[in-house]
């Protein structure tokens, strides 16, 4: 039976990860965006790139339909604002807390069993309204950042000692703002970990330049953020869930004591398959990391205190 996975917001992010769905040949692709005709256009465009990309996959674009996403596998969020410079991605709250609320509330009428991966920002707190608005297991509902803030940690170490891509390995947990936690002696090349390759000066500026990593693109673009590595990122995640490949990938989830955190979505690892989120790994973590872990929990429950101010 053929998959399918509707990706609502068809901008930046949401386009190109319609393109890597299809070329993946992952699943038939649905666009839903509030603006007229784009999503049909950027539909047309990515289906007349299948005779040359090779592949069989249905993509089809709506504005505000909703009946389009019934029985979608995976519903992937990208609609929403994104940063400009000078802005952080807390700014974002209000607005972003508007549209995820009414985006949830039509996807959860008319795919109630489908699995929710969130990528609007401020992430942590737009997977708290997800969670909230639609009542979904919590299984089902998982925000997309550790695995593009691991990319980029994965990118610069591989950078600086000059290996393989393919040899790295990283973890970035916690929430996806200023207050990540990028792990470097969870971070390895060829199973070495990183505190054994390089001084730790050079850690600490890769830790930095990670937790920079959105800012840093954003202050090149001017216009707005990061899309290539994100869209990625959220369909690495997809394809875990569609073969059900039980694959250890940092995400946020709902935590309910797991590192002594609880009500809260925060990124840690987890275990991706057909189910979605079946496993939460509890890693052994130094006083130092559970100290920043715990900062970084402190800043998203800022966000969520804010969202009840804002009345969601
Ligand atoms: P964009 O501006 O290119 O696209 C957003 C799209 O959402 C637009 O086409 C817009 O019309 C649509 N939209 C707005 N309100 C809508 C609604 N009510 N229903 C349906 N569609 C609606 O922005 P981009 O670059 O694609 O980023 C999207 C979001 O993803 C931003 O909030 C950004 O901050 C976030 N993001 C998160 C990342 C992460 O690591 N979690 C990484 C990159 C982006
Ligand atoms: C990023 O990290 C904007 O959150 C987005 O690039």
């Amino acid at each position: 039976m053929r998959r399918k996975v509707t990706v609502i917001g068809c901008g930046n992010v949401g386009a190109t990860v319609a393109m890597r769905l299809a070329e993946k040949e992952l699943a038939d692709v649905v666009l839903i965006d509030i603006l007229e005709n784009v999503p049909a256009g950027k539909a047309l465009d990515l289906s007349e790139a299948a005779p040359i990309e090779k592949h069989d996959c249905k993509i089809t674009g709506v504005s505000n339909d909703y009946s389009e996403a019934k029985d979608s596998d995976i519903v992937i969020i990208t609609a929403g604002i994104p940063r400009k410079p000078g802005m952080s991605r807390d700014d974002l709250l209000s607005t972003n807390m508007v549209i995820m609320k009414s985006v949830v509330e039509k996807i959860a009428l008319v795919a109630p069993n489908t699995i929710l991966i969130i990528v609007s920002n401020p992430l942590d707190a737009m997977c708290h309204v997800a969670y909230e608005v639609s009542k979904f297991p919590k299984k089902k509902i998982l925000g997309m950042a550790g695995v593009l803030d691991s990319a980029r940690f994965r990118t610069f170490i591989a950078m600086e000692l000059n290996v393989s891509i393919e040899n790295t390995h990283a973890f970035v947990l916690g929430g996806h703002g200023d207050s990540m936690v990028p792990l470097p002696r969870y971070s390895t090349v060829a199973g070495i970990p990183i505190t054994e390759l390089m001084p730790s000066e050079r850690i600490e500026a890769l830790v930095e330049r990670t937790r920079n990593g959105g800012a840093e693109i954003v202050g090149l673009l001017k216009t707005g953020s990061a899309y290539y590595a994100p869209a990625s990122a959220a369909v690495e995640m997809a394809e875990a869930i569609l073969k059900d490949k039980k694959k250890i990938l940092p995400c946020a989830a709902y935590l309910e004591g797991e590192y002594g955190i609880k009500n809260l979505f925060m990124g840690v690892p987890v275990k991706l398959g057909a189910k979605g989120i079946e496993e939460i790994i509890e890693i052994e973590l130094s006083p130092d990391e559970e100290r920043s872990l715990r900062g970084s929990a402190d800043a998203v429950q800022q966000l969520v205190n804010d969202l009840n101010r804002l009345k969601m």
